[in-house]
């Protein structure tokens, strides 16, 4: 495949560039009435502001046109029928199935998929029914009211980001908690808090064999058992897992297990029976809403032209602001406290997705890939990191997101209207992050405070705001399920059109092993093995550690 930096588009969008170094958002915005129309998208309720970017609508038209040079359709086609585009680890990338409610056949190895899917969603059904009805049981014969997922990665990240997110949809006996470290202090802290009676472990783990993920369901086990005895694990451990004979070696009864399959990557799993715990939470209906508002996405990204594509743009215009305009990294700002994992969890999936350094042949990329992807909901953020964003020397671009009505109105206690004053914030702060505050601009202000010519001049360079920071804003009626599914798929997507911009494997995640590798063998060693060679700094930490260790 040609070198991303040598397509001839590419190349175009280079000197488009340079024909873009006065460019000024707040200028275009001026002078051009329709741009913020021209630069919106609309999909169902979502509707998608893209106008306060460092782009024109001939950036646009240019970056579709390195999406088609990059095979971007023919990519997007691959994945939806299930060719094995992960291609590292010989895998069809299929958690489009997995939410494919038109239910039409999508073949691997020329089996459809669909009636394992839809036998998996029948079973996960069922159960949840059992337990938010109380018809299942604990071992002593009362009803389940905490579940505790013990997973990590893509087996955490999306069940705890969408069990937070959907807490008004929560039933109303069960609460859901996480546990993923393996610092003992993440379940030895939950269990206190916990009675075995009437907890139910769902331990989720796609290989079930994660170090952290089994060390976490052991120990909970012993918790549990030490208590009700070893009868009571069938009735308070279930699995989520692709490995049946790992589960089954665990002492989990496999009749208690919900499966999926090598074709669902795990930080895209959170749709398949990882996303068990969310469904005991929220209830079933609302779990198949989460899945149709992924499918509805599926269906925007897979039909629609990419110039009116939401996730194919917002992806392209990632890759322009970081190759072209230096941007490193990439935040995501939700003005909804229910997403305060959200960010977390697209760290995951773009990071683990994108963050690559060979092309999808091999050789090593001489561009940047996936960008450092972070953020907090507003307004903390405002009081904490957005003095860098707004005066600091570094380009970051921000997507907003926010819903236009709340679950927690609190206007009945003080009068106060909260949800308009966090709506506010987040016009007001894309609005000053494009437009910034001129010098002439300060100095009027303080002249009309009163404030000496003198000081003026001393104060004004630290007040001004450069402004010409690019920020895309996302608002959407409600944080309900099936928006929560729609703004998932969107950045699953979004991920996915940079990945083959880049050129890389989104979908395998080699980079996770080394340090892991190394950890057996340093245990080893700390649990009295015989040494092995390492450099200088490791020995010297290895020994002071097993010094103090035996203090
Ligand atoms: O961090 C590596 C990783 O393999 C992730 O991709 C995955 O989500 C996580 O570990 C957990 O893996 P598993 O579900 O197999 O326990």
């Amino acid at each position: 495949m040609t070198a991303l930096t040598e397509e001839s588009t590419y190349r175009a969008l280079g000197a488009h560039r340079k024909s873009l170094d006065s460019f000024s958002i707040a200028g275009a915005l001026a002078s051009d009435p329709g741009r913020a129309s021209a630069m919106t998208f609309v999909h169902e309720d979502m509707r998608a502001d893209l106008s306060k970017s460092l782009a024109t609508t001939v950036t646009l038209g240019l970056l579709v046109k390195l999406a088609e040079a990059r095979g971007l359709p023919a990519r997007i086609e691959a994945m939806f029928t299930g060719e094995k585009i992960n291609v590292t680890e010989h895998r069809a990338v299929l958690h489009v199935a997995l939410r494919n409610r038109s239910n039409r056949p999508i073949l691997v190895d020329g089996k459809d998929v669909m009636p394992e899917v839809n036998a998996v969603l029948a079973k996960i059904r069922g159960f949840v029914e059992r337990v938010q009805s109380g018809a299942w049981k604990g071992a002593t014969g009362k009803e389940i009211t905490d579940v505790v997922n013990i997973g990590i990665g893509g087996s955490d990240l999306g069940p705890l980001m969408a069990c937070e997110a959907l807490e008004p949809y929560w039933h109303p006996r069960i609460t859901p908690h996480f546990v993923s470290n393996v610092d003992g202090a993440h379940l030895g802290r939950m269990i206190k808090r916990l009675d075995p009676e009437t907890t139910l472990f769902v331990v989720a783990s796609k290989t079930f064999t994660t170090e952290e993920t089994l060390s976490n369901a052991k120990s909970a086990r012993g918790w549990l058992t030490k208590k009700l005895g070893d009868q009571a694990v069938a009735k308070h451990f279930v699995a989520v897992s692709t490995n049946a004979k790992e589960v089954g070696a665990f002492g989990i009864d496999t009749a208690n297990m919900f499966e999926f399959w090598d074709w669902v990557g795990g930080r895209y799993s959170l749709w398949s029976a990882i996303g068990l715990s969310i469904a005991l939470t929220v209830g079933m209906d609302a779990f198949e809403e989460m899945l149709a508002g992924g499918h509805a996405i599926d269906e925007h990204f897979r039909n629609t032209p990419l110039d009116r594509n939401l996730p194919a743009l917002m992806g392209l215009l990632g890759v322009w602001h970081a190759h072209f305009w230096n941007a490193h990294t990439h935040a995501v700002l939700p003005y909804d406290q229910s997403m305060h994992r959200f960010a977390a969890y697209l760290q995951q999936g773009d990071m683990e997705s994108n963050g690559k350094g060979v092309t999808l042949s091999g050789e090593r990329v001489t561009w940047d890939t996936g960008p450092i992807v972070w953020g907090e909901p507003g307004t903390n953020g405002q009081h904490a990191f957005y003095q860098l964003i707004h005066q600091g020397t570094r380009l970051v671009p921000i997507d907003f997101l926010a819903p236009m009505k709340t679950k927690y109105p609190l206007d009945a206690y003080a009068g106060i209207d909260h949800h308009a004053i966090l709506l506010a914030n987040v016009i007001a702060q894309s609005e000053a992050l494009a437009l910034g505050k001129t010098r002439a601009q300060v100095e009027a202000e303080l002249k009309k405070s009163g404030m000496a010519e003198g000081e003026i001049e001393k104060l004004a360079p630290h007040k001004v705001f450069l402004g010409n920071r690019p920020s895309n804003v996302i608002f959407f009626d409600e944080l309900t399920p099936r928006t929560l599914g729609k703004l998932i798929a969107l950045y699953e997507h979004h991920i996915f059109t940079q990945g083959v911009v880049f050129g890389v494997n989104s979908f395998d995640q080699w980079g996770v092993e080394l340090g892991k590798q190394l950890a057996k063998t340093v245990l080893g060693e700390l649990r009295g093995g015989a040494a092995q060679p390492h450099d200088v700094s490791t020995k010297a930490q290895l020994a002071d550690v097993m010094t103090r260790r035996k203090k």
